[in-house]
């Protein structure tokens, strides 16, 4: 399998008041084509800053970030984005603030019904098209979280980036959602790598699981391996002593030696 984002040696310090801050050393992880990885680790150690360095909204201090063999320098297309906050545009329709992004990665050679088409396509895919019309102040948290999917999936990335996409939800609603990204992103084959906090949420969808020590300085504790073929069933899998062991391998290196020496 083709390794498709890189990151070698990656060092993230911070300039701030008080001095240099170390937020992030010695990151090394090869990310291969259509894999899904999630990140977690404690509130504060690094994730966000270690996605935000991927997208390309943030430079290392050091090291190598590739992604298909090139350099990030930046934002770009070919990375799209979900924020924990939904980050949607307040003054704008559902439709209009997938529509925005859809201009911006095609609108210089498609014409307008071709980029409405991807539009509603879009919101399709993530069940929101008797919504399009509503806006955000309208709609609920879930299906706010579905208007970033859609607008992230609607670039058609090659690379989907989610910082805790469905952490502010409620558990019900979360696992559907949780159910509906594993499908979408089956269905596209992108290669995906999300921050959570919520292990039953990283064990269910993730490929491997990368877990970073507390900060200071963070870095990568360990990577397991989830074997667990797919399509997964929540509730097959919850007796499943495979599952339960590889779930127990997460918490013990969460709330074990980390927890001990935070
Ligand atoms: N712009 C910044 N300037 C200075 N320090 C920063 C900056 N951004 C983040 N940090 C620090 O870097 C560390 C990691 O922050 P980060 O937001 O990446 O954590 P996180 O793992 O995403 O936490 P959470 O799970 O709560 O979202 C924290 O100690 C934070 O205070
Ligand atoms: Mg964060």
């Amino acid at each position: 399998m083709k390794r498709y984002v890189q990151l070698e040696n990656v060092q993230k310090v911070f300039e701030t008041k008080k001095g240099r801050f170390v937020a992030l050393r010695d990151i090394n992880l090869s990310v291969h084509e259509g894999e899904f990885v999630s990140i977690i680790g404690h509130s504060g150690c690094g994730k966000s800053t270690l996605l935000n360095l991927i997208t390309g909204l943030s430079t290392a201090s050091d090291g190598v970030l590739l992604c298909a063999g090139r350099e990030i320098a930046g934002p770009g297309p070919d990375r799209a984005v979900v924020f924990q906050n939904h980050s949607l545009l307040p003054w704008m329709s559902c439709f209009d603030n997938v529509y925005l992004a859809v201009e911006r990665v095609f609108g210089a050679q498609e014409s307008k019904t071709q980029l409405r088409q991807r539009t509603h396509d879009a919101l399709k895919l993530v069940g929101l098209t008797d919504a399009a019309h509503k806006f955000p102040h309208e709609i609920s948290g879930g299906m706010k979280q579905r208007v970033g999917i859609a607008r992230a999936l609607s670039m058609q990335p090659k690379v989907l980036l989610l910082d805790e996409p469905l952490g502010a939800l409620d558990a019900l609603t979360r696992a559907h959602l949780q159910d509906e990204l594993a499908k979408l992103v089956a269905a596209i084959g992108c290669t995906t790598i999300m921050v959570t906090h919520d292990v039953d949420e990283a064990v269910l969808l993730s490929d491997r699981i990368v877990m970073m020590t507390n900060g200071p300085a963070a870095t990568i504790g360990q990577i397991l391996e989830i074997d667990i073929p797919r399509p997964r069933e929540r509730l097959a899998l919850a007796q499943d002593a495979h599952y339960l062991r590889l779930r127990g391998e997460v918490l013990r290196f969460l709330y074990g030696r980390q927890y001990i020496a935070a």
